[in-house]
């Protein structure tokens, strides 16, 4: 049948059209002759691209070359300078992959002919600090065993790069993108650990904070003293007209510490663009130097030997007046122009978008099939919801918010996180709260009050982040260990609430564990690390209490995993079972194989997993967000995808889960993976 349709002569006919037309779709002639014009000038550079090295790179160039000049006009277009800085970019790509090492190269390679490698479910991560973590870099070497303990395998270090000590904002204010804070070591440091992660099967993510710099990066300093070329990196004023008619529409990130989206600077008598902090200066990517500064910076730090970069505050990087300076289409355009720029130099290297807005912009950042964009971004839609569930005790929000959120593209992936370094912001659809009933504004207002700890019965012990005192908004800080009623519970000497405490924490390790994505743990999650508050008697921390929750590892109460009955050993061997589990079953790989479905309890929410090529039911996720005992008909079972007379056993006690009179129940934030027995 196979060689029938190979001979067929209608078939060929047919192949030799689609593949003229494949020609004239992407073939330009004008792209031709400027490739060909740019490989001469590299030639003339770097001597003859003959060799295999330079071949390989040429495929990928010609690969890609239309489209990043596609995407470089579509945001630079109508600039005298606009063909010959895109020249330069093509140019730093070539640089930049002379550079990289060959066993690097080699690791591309692999991961070229396994384009899904990063959806496996032998992927579980943990984001730490280092110098919370183990002081250093080279003290972080003696650490990995524990992580490996635990079952983590891919790292992502806070921001380490070079900040001013006091004006840091834990590492998001880069003062040097090509070199270490000098306390936690150096760049061979980086590419040491790089290389013994490659060793031990593991993954190293970095941050790239793409949208500012510090004000003492040495491009600001030159700025301040008056350099044409630097103050064009930058969003700069002489006076308030133009940051006033941007201000109108801007919204605000800190409105507590740095209210408003500009800064003066006396001396200079002038205005410059900061969206976060002070001194956190706007980069000005209409300035197309800007782009390729970052573009350099982002394959440096590919060079090092770092497999995923995160890409921070992406949805920033374009600045609009009349518009919110968000999520714009030209921020999406520069992050596609990345994405190509690292396919032909680093095609290993995988991108997280770090952008915590509402659902269906998230969703944006993986681009389209044809026009890829980042390759993971965060689900802050579960995130939210898993706490904003714990609150209410009801499932329905967060069934109703992640069925409207639209598939993500085959081969893409969420970061599924429970906590991490930031606040946690209440950025759900309004809409979404109408529908289950509640006024959206006052729903936001009680959780504050819940996870604050002023609601009657919450056992939180969370702060206030931000909070805005016109319109009452505000986000939430806290450990998620406090904020799960934990640091209460040992106060208030109750075994019951630490019992429960420990519920939700290994509930919301579950689901992450299990929806569909790469699990993300925050470190210290992993022993029920408390809120810490010692940030408040340093003045560069105190303003920020996004520091009671990016305390130090406690080395001593990670000890305690090894004494049976201890909140750590509870904790720690819950946690490490889930992720033997998850690396056991492959179809808990992300495939986009999850589906809800309706539980007709509203305390409990239901998912299901599939097979990746049959969608063959495999697993039924029941998770109970109340404090009581609660249940679901059996019937459920059938309407997941099992057999009427299936036997059933629950991979997380591996005994069948508890049915009564018909119904399956559930302890006080129990969950059970429910798989068919096997025969
Ligand atoms: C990101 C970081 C956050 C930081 C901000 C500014 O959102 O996660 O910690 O304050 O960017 O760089
Ligand atoms: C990032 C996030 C936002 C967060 C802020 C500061 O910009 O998008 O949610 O509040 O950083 O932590």
């Amino acid at each position: 049948m196979q060689c029938l349709c190979k001979n067929s002569p209608f078939l060929k006919g047919t192949l030799l059209i689609f593949e003229v037309w494949i020609i004239k779709k992407v073939y330009r002639a004008a792209d031709h002759k400027l490739l060909w014009q740019i490989l001469k000038k590299i030639e003339g550079k770097y001597g003859t691209l003959e060799d295999k090295q330079s071949l390989i790179f040429i495929t990928r160039l010609s690969a890609n070359f239309s489209q990043i000049r596609k995407l470089f006009d579509s945001v630079y277009h109508g600039r005298r300078d606009c063909e010959r800085q895109f020249q330069n970019l093509i140019l730093i790509l070539y640089t930049r992959y002379r550079e990289r090492s060959r066993s690097l190269k080699a690791l591309d390679r692999r991961r070229e002919n396994e384009p899904e490698w990063l959806l496996s479910n032998q992927w579980v991560g943990m984001s730490l600090y280092v110098e919370h973590f183990s002081n250093d870099l080279k003290g972080f070497l003696d650490r990995i065993d524990y992580l490996q303990e635990l079952g983590v395998n891919l790292i992502h270090l806070m921001p380490l790069l070079k900040t001013p000590r006091k004006e840091g904002d834990g590492g998001y204010a880069v003062s040097n993108y090509r070199k270490v804070s000098p306390d936690l070591g150096s760049m061979e440091d980086i590419s040491n650990i790089a290389r013994v992660f490659r060793k031990r099967g593991m993954l190293l993510a970095l941050d790239l904070v793409l949208n500012h710099t510090s004000d003492k990066h040495k491009w600001a300093k030159k700025a301040k003293q008056g350099d044409k070329k630097y103050r064009e990196y930058y969003y700069m004023y002489p006076d308030r007209s133009v940051p006033d008619l941007f201000e109108a529409h801007m919204p605000e990130i800190f409105p507590d510490t740095a209210p408003g989206n500009f800064t003066f600077l006396p001396k200079q008598k002038k205005w410059v663009m900061t969206v976060f902090h002070r001194y956190q200066w706007d980069l000005n990517y209409r300035n197309p130097q800007v782009l390729i500064e970052m573009v350099d910076v982002l394959l440096f730090l590919a060079n090092q030997g770092v497999d995923i970069l995160r890409l921070d505050a992406a949805p920033y990087l374009w600045k609009e007046i009349g518009t919110g300076c968000q999520n714009l289409a030209e921020a999406h355009t520069l992050l596609k122009l990345m994405r190509r720029c690292a396919e032909v130099v680093s095609p290993g290297v995988k991108f997280i978008a770090e952008a915590i807005v509402t659902p269906t912009e998230i969703i944006k950042y993986f681009g389209q099939h044809e026009d890829p964009e980042c390759d993971i971004a965060y689900n802050a839609t579960l995130m939210a919801l898993i706490w904003n569930s714990l609150a209410t005790t009801k499932a329905n929000l967060l069934y109703q918010s992640l069925n409207k959120l639209p598939e993500k593209p085959t081969g893409a992936t969420w970061i599924n996180y429970a906590r991490c370094h930031d606040d946690i912001g209440l950025g759900f659809d309004d809409e979404d709260i109408y529908q289950v009933g509640f006024d959206a504004k006052m729903h936001r207002a009680f959780l504050l009050d819940y996870y604050t700890g002023k609601f009657q019965g919450s056992q939180a012990k969370g702060a206030l982040f931000m909070h805005n005192q016109h319109t009452g908004d505000a986000r939430i800080s806290g450990s998620l260990a406090s904020l799960a009623g934990l640091e209460k519970a040992i106060a208030d000497k109750s075994v019951e609430q630490t019992m429960l405490s420990i519920n939700k924490i290994i509930l919301v390790h579950a689901l992450i564990m299990s929806y569909g994505g790469l699990p993300m743990i925050y470190s210290g999650d992993e022993i029920g690390l408390l809120n810490q508050y010692d940030y408040l008697s340093d003045p560069g921390k105190k303003a920020d209490n996004r520091w009671m929750h990016r305390g130090d590892m406690d080395w001593n109460a990670a000890e305690k995993r090894n004494v049976a009955g201890s909140v750590q050993s509870r904790i720690f061997n819950e946690i490490k079972k889930l992720i033997e589990i998850r690396k056991d079953n492959l179809y808990w790989s992300d495939h986009n194989s999850s589906r809800l479905i309706h539980s007709g309890n509203q305390h409990i929410l239901a998912f299901t997993r599939s097979e990746p090529d049959s969608q063959r039911f495999s697993m039924l996720v029941l998770a109970n967000f109340d404090s009581n005992i609660q249940s679901v008909g059996k019937d459920l079972l059938i309407r997941a995808g099992l057999q009427a007379d299936s036997e059933i056993s629950d991979l997380f006690t591996g005994s069948p889960p508890t049915i009564f009179k018909g119904f399956i129940e559930l302890q006080p934030y129990q969950f059970y993976f429910i798989v068919e027995k096997p025969e």
